[in-house]
């Protein structure tokens, strides 16, 4: 679901930024357990903040990172294709970063068992049905690949003042015990998590063999 005006202007503000690249990437480093995840998806990359800490983290050699909204993904291509060392805005820079518009709910173009890593920076409770998408996510998988999560909760997103400002839609809402027991019934075992209770919950799952 498109950001309101609101949560576009803080989602790619310089402040959004400061917290995922010093708290939830480092956060979710320490939740991994390999060392490197060569191929890895990127859902909702909005302006592309996460590619960078896929790679410089999680020793990514390719990242894949969509967006559901073209909008967004003009404002990760402006961001990476000075950083990449390319001179126009592209879709793709080498063989390291592909930019594609897609929507976390329908990844038919991306292959089963696809990916090292899948990655989505406060993404599926904007979705319409965060079940859908964690079942995406398990089949672009590889077994033994893993899922890092970075989600809001629905005890924060039905707060008065949350409700007044931004739009979430009430697919995208889940508690943090729903969120964990639907990852274990879709074979994505829970490996680690950090949860601030009704609020805010990060953390990995492995897809099992
Ligand atoms: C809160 S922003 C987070 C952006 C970025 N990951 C970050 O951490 O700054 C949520 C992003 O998810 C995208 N989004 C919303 N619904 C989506 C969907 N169904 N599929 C893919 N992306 C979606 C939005 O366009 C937006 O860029």
């Amino acid at each position: 679901m498109k950001l309101n005006l609101l949560e576009r202007l803080m989602t790619n503000s310089g402040m959004r930024h400061l917290v995922q690249a010093r708290i939830e990437g480092p956060r979710l480093r320490s939740m991994a357990s390999k060392d490197r995840y060569p191929v890895c998806l990127e859902l909702g990359a909005g302006a592309g903040r996460g590619v960078g800490i896929i790679i410089g983290l999680f020793g990514a050699e390719k990242v894949v990172a969509t967006d559901a909204d073209p909008a967004q993904l003009e404002r990760a291509k402006k961001r990476l294709a000075p950083l990449l060392g390319d001179k126009k805005y592209g879709d793709k820079f080498g063989d390291k970063v592909v930019l594609k518009v897609e929507d976390a709910l329908d990844l038919a173009g991306e292959p089963a068992g696809g990916y090292d890593a899948v990655f989505a920076f406060g993404v599926i409770h904007h979705t319409e049905d965060w079940r859908k998408a964690l079942r995406e996510i398990s089949r672009v998988l590889k077994p033994g690949g893993e899922y890092f999560f970075d989600e809001l909760l629905k005890g924060f997103l039905e707060s008065p003042p949350i409700r007044a400002t931004t739009a979430h839609p009430a697919g995208g809402m889940f508690t943090g015990d729903e969120f964990t027991a639907y990852l274990s019934s879709i074979g994505l075992k829970p490996v680690k998590q950090w949860r601030w209770d009704g609020v805010w919950l990060m953390g990995s799952a492995m897809k099992e063999n």
